[in-house]
């Protein structure tokens, strides 16, 4: 079986693509075994100073290739709205960092909504980008998924920008979508799916 790294600490995206993996087939899953950063012993912050999501991306897996040697993919995401010159973009995390909230989401989207407060055009989306480092090849993914930002929050599920982000053809935010259904339309869910078609024909 083939030892990939998906270089993330998010158990949640660990089980999300292995889930899809074993979706595929069981020849894909046996084909497969996906390692997050602790099953290999990297406890390293890893650097992402890009301005885009796939240097941020590249960044990552390149990180994990180095120091162990691995077979590597990583993802980047973030929140773009057309009206704010598409940030918050790469830096979607810490939006509200200039306000002293540090991986906030509440001040995150306290900011979003106030820069957004007399705006109609309220365009926006939610990207990801994935970088697959295998047998010195690279390979990019990408997913997105497209929207608008709400003038207030609804609902209370989900994580991050969810509750004041609503996808284009839906009249609820993703954060008022049970899980499965966000990843049947999100950009993570859309780049995933990428990600594993294209093992697929390995
Ligand atoms: P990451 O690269 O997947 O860690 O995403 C970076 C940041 O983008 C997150 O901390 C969130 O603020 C935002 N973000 C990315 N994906 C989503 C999503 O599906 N819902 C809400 N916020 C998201």
């Amino acid at each position: 079986m083939k030892k990939i790294v998906f270089a993330t600490n998010n158990r949640h995206k660990i089980e999300e693509i292995s889930a899809l993996l074993n979706e595929c087939g069981s020849e894909v899953g046996e084909k497969f075994e996906i390692l997050s950063l602790s099953d290999i012993g990297c406890t390293a912050d890893i650097p992402e100073t890009s301005e885009t999501f796939s240097g941020n991306a590249l960044q990552k897996a390149e990180y994990v290739k180095t120091h162990f040697d691995y077979d590597c993919f990583a993802d980047d995401s973030g929140l773009e709205v057309r009206a704010l010159g598409m940030a918050p973009g790469v830096h979607s995390a810490r939006y509200a960092a200039d306000e002293g909230f540090d991986h906030d989401s509440e001040a995150n989207m306290d900011k979003l909504l106030s820069r957004m407060a007399k705006i109609q055009h309220r365009e926006a989306q939610f990207r990801t980008v994935i970088v697959l480092l295998l047998d010195g090849q690279m390979f990019e993914f990408e997913g997105i998924c497209k929207g608008t930002i709400a003038t207030e929050r609804m609902g209370s599920g989900g994580f991050g920008y969810d509750p004041i982000f609503v996808p284009e053809g839906h009249e609820e935010s993703f954060a008022q979508m049970g899980m499965e259904a966000k990843n049947a339309i999100s950009h993570r869910g859309k780049a995933v799916r990428q990600l594993v078609d294209f093992l697929k024909t390995l």
